[in-house]
């Protein structure tokens, strides 16, 4: 894969990373997915999955919770080949879709595979991990089980990051509303946790945790959680 590493080597610039986005996109065989990838890029930016990859360690397993297609997973294994992306979803499709991405990338370090976060039942330890939009996703009361079960599988000292949105203010929350039920339609669960309530149910799971809200020019009330444990 022609591709620059930053293991040991010169760090990939602004440009080369935004031109291997590109590059990971043109790989999904259709249009419907390829349309679906830039339309999440323009929701969640380049520049925040640099802000989240930033907070990942360079080596080491990373789990990352609702995959979806892979996106973010075949993006944060492309630079360091000694971090191994461990993905999982819901959605067996998504699953297959972010496997053969991976093969047609040439990553051997990103792997994708059926998991539902309400029922996680991993056995091993992960050094990091993260979620991307996905928890205003779960059922309400799973997730604190949820939050537990990743303090579980994180080494001392590891990283839970979590990308997610606010439920204020409330014009924007309304904004995030639509797009979902745009793309789940009406009957799956969706909550908009607010700030305080998730933090509390993360001190409570054992983590540390610090917030930063993620402005945008896009009317999405991102919020970031570096979470420790
Ligand atoms: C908004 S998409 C985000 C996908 C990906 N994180 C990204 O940023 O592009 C939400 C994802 O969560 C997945 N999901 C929903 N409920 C889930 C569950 N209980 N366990 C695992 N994944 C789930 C969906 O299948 C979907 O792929």
């Amino acid at each position: 894969m022609n591709q620059p590493a930053s293991n040991g080597g010169p760090r990939p610039t602004t440009a080369q990373r935004r031109q291997h986005l590109k590059r990971i996109i043109q790989v999904f065989p259709s249009l419907v997915l390829r349309t679906y990838c830039r339309i999440r890029l323009l929701i969640m930016g380049p520049r925040f999955l640099d802000v989240i990859g930033n907070y990942l360690p360079e080596r080491g397993d990373v789990l990352e919770i609702g995959c979806g297609f892979g996106l973010s997973g075949l993006y944060f294994s492309s630079f360091h080949h000694h971090r191994v992306i461990h993905g999982y979803d819901l959605d067996e499709k998504r699953v297959k879709a972010a496997d053969a991405a991976a093969e047609a990338l040439g990553l051997t370090n990103a792997r994708f595979a059926f998991g539902d976060a309400a029922h996680l039942t991993l056995e091993r330890l992960f050094d990091a991990a993260y979620a991307i939009d996905i928890i205003h996703h779960l059922p309400r009361e799973a997730v604190p089980k949820f939050l537990e079960s990743i303090y579980e599988r994180l080494h001392l000292g590891g990283r839970f990051i979590i990308k997610d949105v606010d439920n204020t203010p409330a014009y924007k929350r309304w904004v995030s509303w639509m797009t979902d039920r745009v793309m789940v339609g009406l009957d799956e669960p969706l909550y908009y946790w607010p700030v305080a309530e998730l933090c509390t149910m993360l001190h409570q799971a054992g983590f540390t945790v610090h917030t930063y809200p993620m402005p945008d020019i896009l009317p999405y009330p991102h919020v970031l959680y570096v979470c420790e444990k």
